[in-house]
């Protein structure tokens, strides 16, 4: 039975080394679009997305990460946002989904309350974990069109915001650095399914899984 999708997944790799050429904007077009569907909690979209193809650009964000030559080599980077603090944006994210059939009233409800007593590190999680999935899906994406990628976080992220100019209430989930790949890696090592997954209860392992 094909598996394209899981086949593709599994081809992944992380590139370091790009061909020195463009992207076409369509491209980077279709990569954004899989961006923009990813699923967030109550259809928040906590994220924001900055393409950068500016080679200036691209050298002080590398410099912000260390000096990472990806940064710099890439054919472009998408520097993925987290949006702190979206309550003020849940009442209407939610009522669109009541609209849209997604669920009903009562969800809404407590929805709408959930995140009224978050501290600040709690919605630094939300707005982490929420933006990674665009970013995750944006990197499987990229694979479609030839593409490869890397994100990039170990970075200095006040520099990374600055860089970019981002205002106040975001937080830097990763700068994804893509290009064509002029490297095919080897996969790099995993842990042992064991130390990963559980089979009912945590630490029971789950079948032959080694
Ligand atoms: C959140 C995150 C941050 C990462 N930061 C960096 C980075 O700053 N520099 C880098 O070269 N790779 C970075 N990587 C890539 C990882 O090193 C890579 O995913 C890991 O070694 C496994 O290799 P693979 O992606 O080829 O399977 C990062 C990956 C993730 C998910």
């Amino acid at each position: 039975m094909a598996k394209p999708l899981v086949n593709a997944i599994l081809s992944r790799r992380s590139i370091r080394r790009f061909k020195e050429k463009d992207v076409d904007t369509e491209i980077i077009k279709e990569i954004l679009k899989v961006g923009r569907s990813a699923p967030s909690r109550g259809n928040s979209q906590p994220w924001h997305f900055i393409v950068v193809t500016d080679s200036k650009v691209k050298k002080k964000l590398g410099d912000a990460c260390y000096g990472q030559k990806v940064v710099k080599t890439a054919a472009f980077c998408i520097v993925v946002l987290g949006k702190i603090d979206p309550r003020k944006s849940v009442p209407d994210r939610t009522a669109e989904l009541v609209k849209a059939g997604a669920f009903g009233q009562e969800v809404q409800d407590f929805a709408d309350h959930v995140l009224d007593d978050w501290s600040l590190a709690e919605m630094k999680v939300d707005a982490a974990l929420n933006s990674s999935i665009p970013a995750a899906l944006m990197s499987i994406a990229a694979l479609d069109f030839g593409l490869g990628c890397c994100w990039v976080k170990l970075a200095k992220d006040d520099k990374v915001l600055e860089t970019v100019g981002v205002p106040e209430g975001f937080y830097h989930t990763g700068t994804i650095a893509f290009g064509y790949p002029d490297e095919a890696p080897s996969p790099r090592p995993r842990l042992p399914y064991r130390d990963l997954v559980s089979h009912n209860r945590f630490g029971t392992p789950y079948s032959d899984l080694e």
